[in-house]
C-alpha cells in the first residue's frame, strides 16, 4: 500500500494572485492573524508586491537566493519570526521560486517544532504539522510547490539534503502563470528542464508505479510541446510549464530522482551551483545513463538556442575531488532507485571523476 500526502487546494490560472487575500481567510479562524511572507529578493521594490494583501499584523521577508537555503539560514529566519511576531503566524506564504518555496515550508513547520533545521534533514522526523503554508511560484519547474521536500545545505556535515513529510507540503497553492512571464530566458530553460529531469529519473527507476508514471509521463509530454516549440515563454507554454513542473513534483514525490540529481548535489555542495543549471551541467554528462533523453534534451538546449556553463570541474584538488565523490554517493535512496543496491561498484571512485570531468 501506497499512502500519499499532496497538496489541500491549488488555484490555477492567470490573475489568481488576486485571490490569496480570500485563501488567507481560512486560517486565521483558529486565531492568529499575522502572515509571514517570505519573497524571493529578486522581487524586492517590484510591483508584484502591490498585489499582496499585507496587513498590518504581518511582515514580508525576502529571501536571499543567491545561495541555495542552508539549514543555518532557515534557523535564523525561524528566530527572526519568532521575535518580530511573537507567536501570531497564522500562515506562511512562500513566492519565488524552488529556493523561497522550500525556505518557506521549513520554515513553517519549524515553527511549530522544537530543534533545528538540521534535527529534521531526512525521511518523516517531524512530530508536529507546521503552520498553515500557501506556496506561489514564480518559476516553473523545481516542483518545489508540489513536493513533500524542503532542501536544505548543510556545510557542517557537507550533506544537501531535504527536510522529508507529509507536514513539508503545501495546504494551498497559487498557481498563476503571469507570475513567470518575466522570469530571464536563461533561468526559464534550466528551471523547466528539473523538471524534465525529474520525470526521466523516475521513470528509469525501479520505484516506478502506475501513478508516478502517470505524472511523469503527461509532465513530460508539456515539457517537449515547450521546448521544441519556437517561444517557449508564450502565455500557453507559460501554463503548461507551470502544471508540468507540479505534475513532476507529484512524480518524484510518488518514488525518487536517479543518477542526475546526487551528482548535481555534489556540484552544489563543492561549487554552489544552483540546482536547475547544475541538473543541465549534469544532463549533458549523463550519456551512460539516459542516452535517449540527453540527445533530447540536447535538441531542446539547441532548439531554445540556451548555452551551458563549460569546464565546470577544471583544475581541481585532490580534496575537491573527494569532496565531489562524497556528496554524491551520499545519495544512496536515488543512486539505489537508479543503479540497484550495489551502486558503489558501478560508481566508483574514478568512475565518478571521470564523469565530472567530462562537465
Ligand atoms: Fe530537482
Amino acid at each position: 500500500m501506497r499512502i500519499t500526502k499532496t497538496v489541500g487546494q491549488y488555484m490555477f490560472g492567470a490573475g489568481t494572485i488576486g485571490a490569496l487575500g480570500d485563501v488567507l481567510q481560512e486560517p486565521k479562524k483558529n486565531g492568529a492573524t499575522g502572515v509571514v511572507y517570505f519573497v524571493d529578493h529578486f522581487f524586492n521594490g517590484s510591483d508584484l508586491l502591490d498585489r499582496l494583501p499585507v496587513g498590518a499584523d504581518d511582515h514580508v521577508i525576502f529571501v536571499d537566493t543567491t545561495d541555495e537555503p542552508t539549514t543555518d539560514g532557515v534557523d535564523a529566519y525561524v528566530d527572526q519570526v519568532k521575535q518580530q511576531m511573537d507567536g501570531n503566524v497564522a500562515a506562511v506564504v512562500g513566492v519565488g521560486g524552488g529556493a523561497t518555496l522550500d525556505t518557506s515550508k521549513a520554515v513553517s513547520n519549524l515553527l511549530n517544532n522544537p530543534g533545528k533545521a538540521a534535527d529534521y534533514q531526512g525521511w518523516d522526523l517531524l512530530p508536529n504539522p507546521g503552520v498553515f503554508k500557501v506556496g506561489i511560484p514564480t518559476l516553473s519547474g523545481t516542483g518545489a510547490e508540489g513536493s513533500r521536500t524542503s532542501v536544505m545545505m548543510n556545510q557542517e556535515k557537507n550533506l544537501k539534503l531535504g527536510m522529508n513529510s507529509d507536514y513539508t507540503v503545501f495546504d494551498r497553492l497559487v498557481l498563476d502563470p503571469d507570475l513567470t512571464a518575466s522570469v530571464p530566458r536563461d533561468q526559464y530553460f534550466y528551471t523547466g528542464m528539473d523538471t524534465y529531469i525529474h520525470c526521466i529519473e523516475s521513470l528509469a527507476g525501479s520505484y516506478k508505479h502506475a501513478m508516478a508514471d502517470a505524472y511523469s509521463h503527461q509532465a513530460l509530454s508539456l515539457c517537449r510541446d515547450v521546448f521544441l516549440s519556437d517561444d517557449m515563454q508564450s502565455q500557453e507554454n507559460r501554463e503548461k510549464l507551470m502544471i508540468a513542473s507540479y505534475m513532476g513534483g507529484s512524480a518524484i514525490g510518488n518514488s525518487f530522482v536517479g543518477v542526475v540529481h546526487p551528482f548535481s548535489a555534489g556540484l552544489s555542495m563543492v561549487f554552489h551551483t544552483h540546482h536547475c543549471v547544475g541538473n543541465c551541467i549534469v544532463m549533458n554528462a549523463m550519456d551512460d545513463f539516459y542516452a535517449t533523453e540527453v540527445k533530447e534534451f540536447r535538441q531542446m538546449m539547441e532548439r531554445q538556442d540556451i548555452p551551458l556553463p563549460e569546464n565546470v570541474c577544471g583544475n581541481l584538488t585532490n580534496a575537491q575531488w573527494q569532496d565531489l565523490y562524497d556528496s554524491t554517493v551520499v545519495h544512496e535512496k536515488p543512486l539505489i532507485n537508479a543503479l540497484g543496491d550495489d551502486f558503489k561498484s558501478i560508481l566508483t571512485p574514478d568512475r565518478v571523476r571521470e564523469i565530472f570531468a567530462r562537465m
